[in-house]
């Protein structure tokens, strides 16, 4: 097999890094992707870095074992505390989504200060906040994380009542602060995007908000790559297949949430 034909690996702590996996999808039809879920684990988020590191590097490891040609972290908080020992362990090139959810957001403020959200973990790493100040020196940084919308996210309640308080909790100090800019720093995050303007519309008085994800600017970083490396996968449907450490039933209900298309076939998977 040359390495064209070869799938896309795609990792996260469960259903969240789905939400990357969908945009690469919809921008690169052709690619064979195989997304890993490592549900059996999940929360990263509370997770100390130690233990972040060791469960990536078996994640990664399981991906490798398949025919792929790259692999993307869909996980910010793997993102923060494992891009770099993977990629000094491996040949293959592994993106991570930090850095271009950082770009994405530089790219998005109108100059105002910044509002950095994720797992207690990945915002302890201070990952995206050295990101963006390498990028924006004197930018105000608002950091806190938003630990509740994993669970809540993972339950499929994108629009439940338990979750708009949630969301409006969570946002009312960054609009106390007057950031002009949010950044969704958590793969399981986007798909409260309606929920989030729905919230600044009605509670907050159309508050305007830049919200930022990474699924489009590591889905560029991916597509350029491709080209870069003239790896690009022949005209043809992409297949997909899904792998998960714990109820792939579960995985595939509520991950058409996250996914545009069907999630299967799933397949259970020890790490
Ligand atoms: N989706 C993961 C992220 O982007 C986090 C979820 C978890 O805590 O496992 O950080």
């Amino acid at each position: 097999m040359t390495m064209h034909k070869a799938a896309i690996g795609v990792f996260d702590s469960g259903i969240g890094g789905l939400t990357v996996a969908s945009e690469i999808v919809r921008r690169l039809p052709n690619e064979d992707l195989i997304y890993l879920g490592d549900t059996a684990r999940l929360p990263y988020g509370t997770k100390s870095a130690a233990t972040v590191v060791r469960y990536a590097d078996r994640a990664v490891e399981l991906l490798l074992r398949y025919p792929v040609k790259l692999v993307v972290i869909a996980c910010n908080t793997a993102s923060a505390h494992a891009l770099e020992p993977l990629r000094a362990a491996s040949e293959m090139p592994i993106l991570g989504v930090i850095g271009p959810g950082a770009r994405a957001a530089a790219a998005a403020t109108r100059g105002g200060p910044i509002a950095i959200t994720g797992t207690e973990a990945t915002i302890r790493s201070q990952a995206y906040q050295k990101a963006l100040r390498a990028l924006l020196p004197d930018a105000t940084l608002h950091a806190t994380p938003w630990p509740l919308l994993v669970p809540l996210a993972e339950e499929g309640w994108v629009d439940h009542a338990v979750s708009r308080l949630t969301v409006r909790t969570y946002l009312e100090p960054f609009v106390e602060l007057g950031v002009d800019t949010l950044v969704l720093g958590c793969t399981h995050y986007p798909v409260f995007k309606p929920l989030i303007r729905q919230v600044l519309e009605e509670d907050f008085g159309g508050y305007p908000l830049a919200l930022v994800d990474s699924a489009e600017a590591v889905t560029d970083e991916l597509a350029a790559l491709l080209d870069e490396r003239d790896l690009h996968a022949p005209t043809r449907d992409g297949r997909r297949s899904f792998f998960c450490t714990d109820a792939p039933e579960r995985f595939a209900r509520v991950g058409t949430t996250f996914f545009e298309g069907e999630v299967a076939p799933v397949f259970p998977v020890d790490l």
